[in-house]
């Protein structure tokens, strides 16, 4: 006998423009999908990416961040009451805590603009760019409680030529964000 298993549940977590955002709700969207978004949280009730989520009629929440500790506790009640599988931060400007990681429980990922381990942090096109690097790219990577250090899930380069300035380099890699944030999620959720 076939057991049924349900849909895959994915929580986002987002700061700002959420154009990753609106890349995994269109790829999630897809007839057939076995994962979905069902919680879309952001650390700032302005964040424009919001707007997709309310769009696509996906729950969401702007939590003013008072405190680290508030804004984690609220969003760990929230992806609790939701039953979320996996969390996927996504342009997400707020490091988490070890204890949230440990509450939370189930694994979290998060998309950086460079080939990890190289450039973690901010500004990882500008350093790119001033260190005459050749190549960079983006890196779907498990959140641990060490900056952008946990295991490497997918990875994509892209060439830095020699008329690309810090705005060119963004979108490029942009691009290539949207489109192994969720292969990666695919990727990962059929080992788990
Ligand atoms: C992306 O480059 C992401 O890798 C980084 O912040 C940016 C967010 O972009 N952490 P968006 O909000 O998904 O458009």
């Amino acid at each position: 006998m076939v057991k049924y298993l349900g849909k895959k549940k994915i929580a986002i977590f987002i700061s700002g423009r959420g154009s990753n955002l609106k890349s995994l709700i269109k790829y999630f969207k897809k007839k057939n999908s076995s994962i979905e978004i069902t919680l879309v949280i952001s650390n700032n009730p302005k964040a424009k990416g919001l707007e997709f989520a309310k769009k696509s009629e996906i729950k969401n929440f702007g939590l003013k961040y008072i405190s680290k500790s508030s804004f984690e506790n609220k969003s760990l009640k929230l992806l609790k009451k939701n039953d979320v599988d996996l969390l996927c931060l996504a342009g997400f400007m707020k490091i988490l805590s070890r204890n949230f990681i440990k509450s939370f429980s189930k694994p979290i990922l998060n998309i950086h603009p460079s080939i990890l381990p190289k450039y973690k942090g901010v500004n990882t096109h500008e350093r790119a760019i001033k260190n005459n690097d050749k190549i960079t790219g983006a890196t779907v990577h498990r959140v641990n409680e060490k900056l952008d250090s946990g295991k490497i899930i997918l990875q994509k380069k892209v060439k830095i030529l020699k008329k690309d300035n810090i705005k060119s380099l963004e979108k490029k890699v942009l691009k290539i964000e949207h489109e192994i944030y969720p292969k990666a999620i695919v990727k990962f959720l059929s080992k788990i």
